[in-house]
């Protein structure tokens, strides 16, 4: 994981918007987040996550066969950040695409490398999830400016092979989608439909809207839909899960989804209090600290869950 330096406490939104600690306390759970700073880029952080990550692995940048990086905020339109990731790792080997699921990002990164590996276009695929959300908050609009924080996730995902540890890796996987909701969640300007102009940025449409409210509703029951989905086509339930890794947005939408899935809260990875919703970095990252922290280690049955704009939902349970 990588996160930028700067600290913001709830107290820096208390200065510039009507809003308090203890609001954005009760309603979300977040007490602080991380800001980037001006030298850090999607591609920065997801560079330093990538090499803590390979380095984990025992990987070489060289013997990665693919880059898939889920970010709903690339640095650039065009290339994908994940082709400029791989300039500064030099994994001159790799084939590197971007894909833009929101929140569950890495979720989806992760079964599209499940998929090439199974495919044989590659043993090794760096899978992440990073984002630079401050890049698109509007801190006028304290409906979504206190939520957001900027991060790098990373995991090397690589082939089991028959003489290594018996039934480690991905056991189940479940992705949706549902466009029909998408204005509930989005950037109404500065894509090609409306590209950027001095009237996209003076009504600020190049900035997140989001209908709270709504999307919470939906949060809750999607991510109810994904931990049933994931269990059952593992063959198990809550009781076999040791750790259960929601996304981080919000911890009543982790406390609902925690009780729907019948885990208790002390075998819930929560860090939305130190580090906000960051997206799709929300999951490597509570990942890796869990790792740090030995609430998984190698034979760990884990249940990994996400929500986002889109709308988009996934799950895996995954044997660490
Ligand atoms: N400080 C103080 N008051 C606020 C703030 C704030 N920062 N933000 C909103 N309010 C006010 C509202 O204006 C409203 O006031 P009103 O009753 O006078 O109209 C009141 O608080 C209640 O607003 P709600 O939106 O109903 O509050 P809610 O309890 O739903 O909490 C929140 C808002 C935290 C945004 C919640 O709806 C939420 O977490 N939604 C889900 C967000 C999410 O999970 N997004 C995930 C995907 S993110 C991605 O994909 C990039």
């Amino acid at each position: 994981m990588a996160v930028p330096d700067r600290v913001v406490p709830n107290s820096w939104f208390e200065e510039r918007l009507d809003t308090s600690d203890q609001w954005i306390v009760d309603r979300t759970g977040i007490r602080e987040r991380r800001f980037a700073g001006p030298n850090d880029t999607v591609a920065s952080l997801s560079a330093t996550a990538a090499n803590g990550a390979m380095a984990g692995a025992g990987i070489s940048p060289e013997q990665l066969d693919a880059i898939v990086l889920g970010t709903a905020t690339p640095d650039r339109l065009l290339p994908a950040t994940a082709c400029d990731l791989q300039a500064l790792l030099g994994a001159t080997n790799a084939f590197a695409l971007d894909i833009d699921a929101a929140c569950p990002g890495f979720l989806f990164a992760l079964s599209l490398a499940e998929g090439l590996i199974a495919s044989g276009q590659g043993d090794n695929v760096l899978v992440l999830g990073a984002e630079k959300l401050t890049a698109i908050t509007d801190f006028e609009d304290r409906g979504t400016a206190v939520l957001f924080g900027d991060a790098a996730g990373a995991a090397v995902l690589s082939r089991t092979t028959p003489d290594g540890p018996a039934a480690r890796g991905i056991l189940s996987s479940f992705l949706k989608s549902d466009g029909r909701l998408a204005n509930l969640l989005y950037r109404p300007g500065g894509g090609s439909a409306d590209p950027i102009s001095a009237r996209v940025v003076e009504e600020r449409s190049h900035f997140m809207k989001m209908q709270g409210r709504e999307v919470f509703k939906a949060a809750v029951l999607a991510m109810a839909e994904a931990c049933d989905e994931a269990l059952h086509r593992a063959g198990m339930t809550g009781d076999d899960i040791d750790l259960l890794v929601p996304h981080q947005a919000n911890l009543r939408i982790i406390d609902a989804t925690a009780r729907h899935a019948g885990i208790p809260m002390d075998k819930v990875m929560v860090n939305v209090d130190r580090y906000g919703n960051t997206s799709s970095a929300s999951i490597p990252l509570a990942l890796a600290q869990a790792e740090a922290e030995q609430r998984i280690g190698p034979g760990s049955v884990v249940l990994l869950v996400a929500f986002g704009a889109g709308f988009t939902w996934a799950s895996s349970v995954i044997r660490w």
